[in-house]
């Protein structure tokens, strides 16, 4: 199922997972990978099952079956803690951030630096949260003001580089441009090109073809928990995507 360009052991290796809630097989038999370096765009409509998915990566649902290899190891992820051991980190949507602190005291949240004497380094942490800020996004500036004060593609910037920071290689995001306006948008963009830079992989939830065709490299696309099928951002268009999602047809196969 990977792409032609990918090689190499995935980051990411979801196998044949399912999960049911009562009745509903909210996802079925699907498999997804993801490279390092790689944005791969998840697909399909209100209740496909994309959060689901992404929620048994994260260890915040357990699978009824199936298989995850990280860097080609069985992983055994039953909790959001789990995940981070593995490197797994998830952007929400809510972005967790602490709307009265500044970038600085929310990269480091709960695991703060502090001094010889035991004491809370500002200072240190300033300067580490400009050292990130410098490497994934260049023009931001806001270190003094609370992140109440920054624009939605800032505050995204902080909520990454507070994942990247704590060594995130693989990196969740659900639907994270869509409050953003179009200049926020093209920050966000700007952000996922240097993560890529990095190594990091990417899964991206999103509803908005154009960023998907703009951002991603391969896009899975699922229906009623089950997936429809991978594809080459490249080889596709807007309309191949859309009838994968509408109609769970493959391009260039009947429906
Ligand atoms: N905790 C849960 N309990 C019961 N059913 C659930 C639970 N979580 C998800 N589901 C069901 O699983 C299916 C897939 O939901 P999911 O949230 O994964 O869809 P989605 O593709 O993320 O949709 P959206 O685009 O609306 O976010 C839906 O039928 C949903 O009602
Ligand atoms: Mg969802």
């Amino acid at each position: 199922m990977s792409s032609k360009t990918n090689t190499g052991t995935p980051l990411i290796d979801m196998r044949d997972i399912c999960i049911s809630f009562g009745g509903v097989h909210a996802v079925d038999h699907v498999s997804v990978d993801l490279y390092p370096g790689e944005v791969v765009g998840l697909l399909g409509h209100n209740g496909a099952g994309k959060s689901t998915l992404i929620k048994i990566l994260s260890g915040a649902y357990k699978m009824d079956s199936g298989e995850i290899y990280v860097n080609g190891e069985r992983a055994d992820i039953r909790s959001p803690r789990d995940a981070r051991r593995y490197n797994i980190e998830t952007i929400y949507q809510t972005l967790a951030l602490a709307d009265n602190l500044d970038a600085a005291s929310n990269l480091f949240l709960g695991r703060e630096l502090t001094s010889p004497l035991g004491l809370v380094d500002d200072d240190a942490m300033e300067s580490e949260a400009r050292k990130i800020m410098a490497r994934l996004n260049p023009n931001f500036q806001k270190f003094k003001d609370p992140v109440s004060a920054l624009s939605g593609g800032q505050r995204q910037s902080v909520a990454i580089a507070r994942a990247v920071y704590f060594n995130a290689q693989i990196l969740i995001m659900d639907e994270p441009t869509a409050a953003l306006g179009p200049h926020e948008t093209q920050m966000v963009s700007e952000l996922i090109t240097q993560l890529k830079a990095e190594g990091i992989g990417i899964f991206l939830i999103s509803h908005d073809i154009h960023d998907v065709m703009e951002l991603c490299d391969r896009a899975s696309v699922m229906k009623n928990g089950k997936l429809v099928g991978t594809v080459d951002v490249a080889d596709v268009t807007d309309d191949d995507l859309l009838s994968m999602i509408i109609l769970g047809k493959q391009p260039g196969k009947a429906a």
